[in-house]
């Protein structure tokens, strides 16, 4: 079957290309014809019918020395170099030469007519068919061939009619369309449902006798280059995780089956170069195989800037009417894990060590300024049913000694712890009751106090401490030892050696240290705010809201000024 279309095509071409005499020629010439059917035969060794010219074409049947009759009206004759078969009968098959002779030159081909039937039920013979291709989308032909010499009277082509499948009518897909004059179908956008057996047929008159003249072409549909509609590669409106002040490349890529699509960017509705003048645009081009086409836009982004988080970046391409839209967004990075571990374990020993830091600091206001809110918010505490705050005791000093712990004991305390903080203390030598056994005294009023501030001096020959030892140490034994009452010493000075100190105070000082007096009988030094003070308060119990202000306590010989 491909030898025979090669034979007709080949001769297609020779009319164009081949001079008159040629030495290429159809190897083996197969003619075929629908049993039935006209059919006229050229010689192939002639390229073209030249009427005028100085040669003798004669056809020869099965190398017979006879020539073929040029009588019209004979089934089988010759005219004009062509050898008519009307119509071609089964017996007709065989070969046939035909014989150029000119003045000083001669040559003969023999050619192989088959005549052929149809297959059952069909309009056709599977195995005489011309095959024609055509590529899908693209718009393809379907050539009637060989009919150039059927005309009417008149040299009109007779109307051809097609089939498909041997079947009319499949002219009515609009895709389809018979084209004028030359004997062919048109089909746009073909598909691959285009593929099949296409039989065209006319109706030839001769002598006042009609025949059927037809051809059945399988159409083959190659896939041709796709005519896709042109889609983004990228962007496919993504986000991009980007640090500030890092390189980006933004690039846009379209597909398509044409060239010439011009993708652009823009952003915040306006092109890129106008929303940041380094982002310069750069179109480029790739024709890629199957005539498909790459078209791409970028611009560099140098350093990411805050802005640039902002917007979506908008490539844009316009196919037809429409226009297509993708876009790109930068992002700043989530935090990294690790990092976020790192620096939140980081953050927070320090900030575990900055709050022990600030309170260890600051741990003596914050006490008590939660006391004090605490005791203007009304936190009622359970009674322990003690009386005093605090038992103070003190050396008694002699006349002649610079340190006045009389003075602080019997006026500086009491201004400020009472009057000023509302504390209530028990200062023996201005509580007590004259006559009263002191060591006595000292047992009950200790038993009632919450705590017992003692006060110190350096000279223990100043003082005679000795006056009341044993009834300090049985004090100090029973505040500590048996009540855990809580012992706040007083250093009214340096203090250098506590070696010749009882070895209770010595304990104490060991365990809680001493807050030093360093004031001195100023009026600033009476503050309740003052380093010393906020210490002692500190040490000293939070108050009673019911023993605040003015119930047990109120200064009793020293009066404010
Ligand atoms: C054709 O010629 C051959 C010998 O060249 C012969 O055997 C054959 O019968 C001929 N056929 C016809 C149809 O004349
Ligand atoms: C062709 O044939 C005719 C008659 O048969 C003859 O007169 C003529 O000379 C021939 N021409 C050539 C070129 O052979
Ligand atoms: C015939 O041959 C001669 C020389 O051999 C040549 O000059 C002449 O052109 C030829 N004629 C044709 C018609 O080919
Ligand atoms: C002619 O064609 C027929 C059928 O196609 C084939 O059987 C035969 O061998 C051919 N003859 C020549 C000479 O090519
Ligand atoms: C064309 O005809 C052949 C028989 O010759 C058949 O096998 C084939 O299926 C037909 N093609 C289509 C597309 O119908
Ligand atoms: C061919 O396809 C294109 C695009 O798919 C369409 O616009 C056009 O109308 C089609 N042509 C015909 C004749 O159907
Ligand atoms: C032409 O072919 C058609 C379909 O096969 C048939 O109906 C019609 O009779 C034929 N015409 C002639 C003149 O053979
Ligand atoms: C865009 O197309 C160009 C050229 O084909 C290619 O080098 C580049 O990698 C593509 N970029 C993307 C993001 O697809
Ligand atoms: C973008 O930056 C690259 C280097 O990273 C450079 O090679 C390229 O030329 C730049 N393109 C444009 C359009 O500036
Ligand atoms: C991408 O975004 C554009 C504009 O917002 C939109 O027109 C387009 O349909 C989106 N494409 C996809 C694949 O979601």
């Amino acid at each position: 079957m491909q030898k025979m279309t090669s034979t007709f095509l080949l001769i297609g071409h020779l009319i164009l290309l081949i001079p008159l005499f040629s030495a290429e020629e159809c190897v083996i010439c197969d003619y075929f014809v629908l049993v039935g059917e006209p059919t006229a035969i050229s010689c192939p060794i002639i390229t073209l019918p030249v009427l005028h010219s100085d040669y003798n074409l004669t056809w020869y049947k099965n190398s017979t020395a006879t020539p073929v009759t040029t009588e019209r009206d004979a089934r089988i004759h010759q005219q004009e170099g062509l050898l008519w078969f009307i119509p071609a009968m089964l017996e007709d098959s065989g070969p046939y030469e035909c014989h150029v002779r000119s003045l000083n030159h001669s040559n003969k081909k023999t050619i192989n007519l088959t005549v052929f039937k149809n297959d059952n039920g069909l309009c056709f013979n599977g195995k005489m068919k011309f095959e024609q291709k055509v590529m899908s989308t693209n718009t393809g032909k379907i050539i009637c061939p060989d009919l150039e010499h059927f005309k009417d009277e008149d040299n009109n082509q007779p109307e051809v009619h097609w089939y498909k499948e041997c079947k009319p009518g499949f002219l009515e897909d609009k895709r389809l369309l018979l084209a004028e004059g030359e004997n062919a179908v048109l089909i746009h956008n073909v598909s691959l449902e285009d593929r099949g057996n296409y039989t065209c047929r006319m109706v030839y008159t001769y002598m006042g006798k009609q025949y059927n003249v037809s051809r059945t072409i399988s159409l083959e549909v190659k896939e041709g280059p796709l005519q896709m509609r042109p889609e983004f590669i990228y962007p496919k409106n993504n986000t991009i995780e980007v640090e500030l002040g890092s390189h980006v490349v933004m690039e846009c890529n379209v597909s398509s089956g044409i060239n010439g699509l011009i993708p652009f960017w823009q952003v915040n509705d306006e092109d890129v170069d106008s929303f940041d003048s380094t982002y310069r645009e750069q179109f480029y081009e790739e024709v890629m195989p199957r005539g498909l086409a790459v078209s791409g836009t970028k611009f560099n982004i140098s350093e990411v800037k805050v802005k640039d988080y902002a917007h979506k970046f908008f490539c844009h391409f316009i196919y037809g009417s429409e226009q297509f839209t993708a876009y790109i967004k930068l992002e700043r990075p989530a935090w990294n894990m690790q990092g976020y571990l790192i620096g939140g374990g980081v953050s927070l020993v320090f900030l575990v060590f900055f709050t022990l830091f600030i309170y260890k600091i600051f741990k003596i206001d914050i006490v008590l300024w939660y006391r004090d809110s605490c005791h203007r918010f009304l936190c009622k505490k359970v009674s322990d049913g003690k009386i005093y705050d605090a038992y103070i005791l003190y050396p008694k000093n002699r006349a002649s000694c610079l340190y006045s712990s009389d003075i602080f004991a019997l006026k500086i305390l009491p201004e400020v712890l009472e009057r000023q903080c509302g504390y209530n203390l028990f200062i023996f030598g201005r509580d007590d009751l004259p006559g009263e056994a002191v060591a006595s005294i000292a047992d009950e009023k200790i038993r009632q106090s919450r705590r017992v501030i003692i006060v110190l001096v350096p000279e223990p020959s100043c003082y005679s401490i000795l006056e009341d030892v044993s009834e300090k140490q049985l004090a100090m034994y029973n505040a500590l030892i048996q009540d855990g009452i809580k012992v706040i010493l007083i250093e009214l000075e340096k203090i250098q050696d506590y070696a010749t100190m009882p070895e209770s105070i010595k304990y104490i000082k060991q365990k809680h240290g001493a807050i030093r007096w360093k004031g001195d009988f100023s009026e600033r030094s009476l503050s309740a705010s003052t380093r010393f003070w906020k210490k002692v308060r500190y040490r000293m119990p939070s108050r009673k809201s019911g023993s605040s202000s003015g119930l047990h306590l109120l200064p009793k010989d020293f009066n404010s000024p």
